[in-house]
Order: C-alpha cells, then sequence, then structure tokens
C-alpha cells in the first residue's frame, strides 16, 4: 500500500501529526505495536504548556481539553517547611493547564475514529527501508500478515526504544542519568493544594500534582534500585505527608488506585534527521520529568515537522531541512531548565563524603531561597516552565 507519510508509534507524537497532516489533506499510516487499551492505559505527563494548549486550539482539538482541564496560574516551591507560590500570570502572563497525557491520547484517538484515519494497533517488526532514496518504505506484520508501506516520508514517533533512531547511522548522543528515581501514585482524594507543589525535604523531593478535582497525582524520589513492593499504601502516605507537609495544612489522603517506578534520565540525540525520516519527542530526546517538560517537546517537535512537512508538500522544501537544527536548539534550552529543577530539587544521597553532602544540599535550599526571593529569577523559571515560544 502507499500513503504520504507512514509515523511510527500511536503516543502522542505520533497521533498528534497524523491530526496535522489530516488537515493539510496529506495522508498518512499510523502504525504502533502495542494493543489500543496498552496505548489508553499508560498514564505518564500531566501539565501542558501555554504553547501545547495553543496547538490544540488552533488544531480544533482541545474540546476535552477545554473541559477536563484545570488552568493553573502559577507552581508552589517549598523547602525548610516554608511554601512559597509563584505567580505566572504576574510574572510572565502565562499560565499551564493540568490535563493528563492519558486524556490527550484518549482524545486524539477518538477524533482519529471520527475522521476514520489508517491507526494500525498490534503492528510488530516495524522496520523503516530506502531513506537515502526517494522511495522510503516501512515493512511490518499487522494482523498477521507482512505488511509494506511506500510513501513518500517516514516520522519516527516511537519513542525512547523505538527502532527509527537506530536506523540513523553514524547518530550519537548525549545522555546522563541521575541517582535517583520517581516513585508516583494516582490516589481518588480531591487535591490538598490549589497549584502544584514541589518540595525539596531532607528525606528527599516530593511533589503534589493533580488529574482532576477528585484524583490527586503524587510523586516521591526513591533510589532507582528500589523495588515499588516494598513501598506499601502506608508508607507512601506516610513519606508524602512527612515531605510535603507544612504548619497548618495536612494532606488529604484517598485509595492509591496506581503506583509505579520511574527512572530518571537526560538524553538528547545528535541529529533528528536522516534522509526522508524525522525524529519526534522521545524518540530523540528524553528530559527528567520535574520541569513538566516531557510531553511538551513532543508537541513542540510534532508542530514544527508538521508545518515543515505542509510546507513541503507545497513546494518549500526549507522548513524541513531546518527542522532537526531548530528542534535540537529548542531542545537544549529544555534540557537545561528540566537538569536545573532536577538538581535543584532532589537530595543527592549519592554523594558519599557527608560533609559535601551537607554542602550540596545547603546549596540547594540557598538557590531556592535566591529563587523565590528575586522576582527576576522567579520570572525566568516562570517563562520556562509555562513555555519557550515554538
Ligand atoms: P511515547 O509516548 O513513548 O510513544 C511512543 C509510541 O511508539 C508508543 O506507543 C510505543 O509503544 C510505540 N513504539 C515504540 N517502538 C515501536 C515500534 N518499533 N513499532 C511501532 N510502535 C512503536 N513527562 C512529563 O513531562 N511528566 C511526567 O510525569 C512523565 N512521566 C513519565 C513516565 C514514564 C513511565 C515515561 C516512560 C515517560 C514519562 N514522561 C513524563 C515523558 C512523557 O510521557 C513523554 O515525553 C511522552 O510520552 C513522549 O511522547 P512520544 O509520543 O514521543 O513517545
Ligand atoms: C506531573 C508530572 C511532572 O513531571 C511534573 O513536573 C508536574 C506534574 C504530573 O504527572 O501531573
Amino acid at each position: 500500500m502507499r500513503t504520504q507519510v507512514a509515523i511510527i508509534g500511536a503516543g502522542p507524537a505520533g497521533l498528534l501529526l497524523g491530526h496535522i497532516l489530516h488537515r493539510a489533506g496529506i495522508s498518512f499510516t499510523i502504525l504502533e505495536q502495542k494493543s489500543r487499551e496498552y496505548v489508553l492505559g499508560r498514564i505518564r505527563a500531566g501539565v501542558l504548556e501555554q504553547g501545547s494548549v495553543d496547538i490544540l486550539r488552533e488544531l480544533g482539538l482541545d474540546a476535552d481539553l477545554a473541559e477536563r482541564g484545570l488552568t493553573h496560574h502559577g507552581i508552589h516551591l517549598q523547602y525548610e517547611g516554608q511554601r512559597h507560590h509563584l505567580d505566572f500570570v504576574d510574572l510572565v502572563g502565562r499560565t499551564v493547564s493540568i490535563y493528563g497525557q492519558q486524556a490527550l491520547v484518549a482524545h486524539l484517538l477518538r477524533e482519529h475514529d471520527r475522521i476514520g484515519s489508517d491507526v494500525r494497533f498490534e503492528a510488530t517488526d516495524a522496520v523503516p527501508h530506502g531513506l537515502e532514496t526517494g522511495t522510503p518504505s516501512v515493512a511490518a506484520v499487522h494482523e498477521g500478515r507482512e505488511v509494506r508501506i511506500d510513501c513518500d516520508f517516514v516520522v519516527g514517533a516511537d519513542g525512547y526504544h523505538g527502532v527509527c533512531r537506530p536506523a540513523i547511522p553514524g547518530i550519537r548522543a548525549w545522555e546522563r542519568s541521575y541517582p535517583y528515581a520517581w516513585l508516583g501514585i494516582l490516589a481518588d482524594v480531591p487535591p490538598s493544594t490549589d497549584d502544584l507543589i514541589y518540595a525539596l525535604h531532607p528525606d528527599g523531593f516530593a511533589m503534589h500534582s493533580m488529574r482532576s478535582l477528585e484524583v490527586s497525582r503524587l510523586y516521591l524520589q526513591v533510589d532507582p534500585g528500589e523495588s515499588i513492593d516494598d513501598w506499601s499504601d502506608a508508607r507512601i502516605w506516610e513519606a508524602l505527608q512527612a515531605r510535603l507537609g507544612v504548619p497548618g495544612w495536612m494532606l488529604q489522603q484517598g485509595t492509591i488506585t496506581e503506583k509505579s517506578i520511574t527512572p530518571m534520565r537526560s538524553f538528547v540525540a545528535s541529529t533528528l534527521e536522516h534522509g526522508r525520516l524525522f525524529l519526534v519527542g522521545d524518540a530523540g530526546h528524553i528530559v527528567p520529568p520535574t520541569g513538566a517538560k516531557g510531553l511538551n517537546s513532543a508537541i513542540a517537535d510534532v508542530a514544527l515537522l508538521g508545518r515543515a512537512l505542509v510546507a513541503q508538500t507545497r513546494g518549500d522544501e526549507r522548513p524541513l531541512r531546518a527542522y532537526s537544527g531548530s528542534a535540537l536548539a529548542r531542545q537544549w534550552k529544555v534540557q537545561q531548565f528540566s537538569q536545573w529543577m532536577t538538581e535543584m530539587l532532589h537530595v543527592h544521597r549519592d554523594v558519599a563524603d557527608a560533609s559535601a553532602r551537607e554542602f550540596r544540599y545547603r546549596s540547594q535550599v540557598g538557590q531556592l531561597e535566591y529563587t523565590v526571593g528575586s522576582r527576576h529569577a522567579q520570572a525566568a523559571l516562570a517563562e520556562q516552565y509555562a513555555g519557550l515560544p515554538f
């Protein structure tokens, strides 16, 4: 079969790109290795930058977001038992929206169903071919049969573990892992806060987020080797109460409906382009989650690549050739911010020397004190958290 753009991966990046192409009358097929249920069941991120919201609105994909998303005007930064509010509207005139990646993926898929898109789940063994030629293709196995999709372009929206990045000869990457991980829970309990709380505590980082006015999302810094089996619900609530507690405030507890541990990593590929192949989202870069940038970076890439593919079909190749450089330049700024937020807010238990460990912790407190005490520093955080321009 033939299509103009073969997209590998039905995460938020692949699904959103499909909608951009559809609106421009460009045909596409999405190949996803997992089942629809699996894709719909993944929880992951929860914060949309204003720029991401604007893109969804421009594409007419914001109906569910407008109904269920929560507009937040800032965040709380907490350390040494004190909580400080940063007001993004006052600082930079921008807001963010709380809207789960799971809800976004469900909405994008419903809209693909409505417009009759060719989205194939459980399509395994995808391999891109002929990327240096004018006639690339993707081979895969779907419903027990080998399929070959001839196309003009292949888009790797297949996440960090996908097959597209390794298909680029000579590609390099810069990366680092962190000596901590996040234990995340979803709980059936109304949030105990208006805006999100990011807290540094001697026991480790903690965060209070939410998915709705009925469901809370909370995170704890844990060691990377820890097993979720060692974290009973009672132990999780006790740690959250200790790390998030401030005088006169109580964290409301409820039934935990999901819990898992995620490692933290920073990763940037040396290029997002090879001949007729382009990478978007986690296929090209990963951030630690502290700055809430993973999903937003995927959306930013897709907006840029979508525009470039549309321009290309109208005879202008330049945006497509500029895509990798532009997306990576923006991504390095996002990497810097995510690493900065992460290192400021996590306890570095890996530092062996007790004095050096304490030195590090106290400098982080100093950094937080400077951040909340300086309008310029607050504005720099707000500008990056609410999202750099595309
Ligand atoms: P993905 O969502 O990974 O989608 C890629 C898709 O490609 C998947 O559906 C996968 O099954 C499919 N695929 C892979 N290989 C193949 C193949 N060979 N053939 C066909 N299909 C393939 N970000 C935050 O900002 N905050 C968070 O709290 C947060 N939590 C996270 C928790 C976890 C466990 C993970 C893994 C990520 C988290 N992120 C978070 C990051 C954020 O979710 C990602 O940045 C976002 O999902 C990127 O979207 P994507 O579409 O590029 O990739
Ligand atoms: C959420 C995740 C993040 O990484 C973050 O920085 C803020 C919120 C969330 O899942 O709600």
